[in-house]
């Protein structure tokens, strides 16, 4: 018989969190509080057939060409892209109809973060609005698998100097759901966004992040307030079903809902 040992949580941040998930074959988390996490989790919950991930505006677009249908999702410089069906914007997408559509979905830093953790055990989307479904469903593979959790603040993909408030503080949430020992290394980075949390509040903390003071900028204030809504949605855990070949070269991640033995027992 086989005596499990309990998982343990490491939070690792951006390029550096993605190749520890890889080297670890650990199950990754990625968390792009605002908005990459949130806009896929509502995409999948509005029953869309599953979300392609690439890394590349180009390869959105190659992807459409090959499979017409597609519906292409996402934003360069926070703004929907030329051609682009929707932005990378929970709120819009939650009023949009995509049941039973293939969607192709780009960004700046967390479609790069899910394609490059390609390697890791598992790779899933977790966030605010979906914290507790992504806990127990993470908890679970790791216990399984018998390997660590890491939950993956995704950062800024066009420089790495920055640090995500929003993302931190998105990964602090996921991490307390979790309930599960939080490694040494990650403790610190952990109390410090816990107290951050317990002193201005989630949604203060998103509006004061320098991300989503450029997203009031730009008009997309309703997509931070849908963001720090903990749990506003229980049963979609956007999950790596398979890797899809991109028409040009180069690969994109395919995610679906989550897997349905922990999504019913929710
Ligand atoms: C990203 O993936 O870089 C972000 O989600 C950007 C955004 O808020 O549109």
């Amino acid at each position: 018989m086989t005596v499990s040992q309990p998982v343990e949580v490491h939070l690792r941040s951006g390029e550096e969190g993605c190749r520890w998930a890889r080297e670890q074959k650990a199950v990754a988390v990625v968390v792009d509080a605002l908005r990459a996490s949130a806009t896929i989790t509502c995409i999948l919950q509005g029953r869309a057939a599953e979300v392609v991930v690439v890394k590349e505006v180009d390869e959105a677009y190659a992807f459409r060409d090959a499979f017409p249908g597609t519906l292409l999702v996402g934003e360069r410089g926070g703004l929907k892209v030329d051609g682009f069906d929707f932005g990378n914007s929970p709120h819009e997408i939650r009023r949009a109809d995509v049941r039973g559509k293939q969607v192709a979905f780009t960004s700046t830093t967390g479609a790069q973060r899910l394609v490059d953790c390609l390697g890791a055990s598992a790779i899933t989307v977790g966030t605010t609005i979906n914290a507790s479904a992504v806990a127990r469903q993470v908890s679970a593979m790791a216990l399984a698998e018998q390997v660590p959790i890491v939950i993956i603040p995704a950062g800024l993909a066009t420089d790495p100097d920055v640090v995500a408030v929003e993302d931190w503080l998105g990964a602090t949430v996921l991490a307390a759901h979790l309930g599960l020992p939080i490694h040494q290394a990650s403790a610190q980075s952990y109390q410090k966004y816990q107290r951050l949390i317990q002193s201005a509040g989630l949604l203060d903390g998103f509006l004061q992040s320098s991300h989503g003071q450029k997203l009031v900028r730009l008009g997309f204030t309703d997509d931070i307030y849908m963001c720090a809504q903990v749990d506003l949605i229980t049963d979609i855990v956007p999950t790596l079903t398979g890797v899809v070949p991109l028409p040009h070269g180069g690969q994109g991640v395919c995610l679906r809902r989550g897997t349905p033995e922990y999504a019913t027992s929710l």
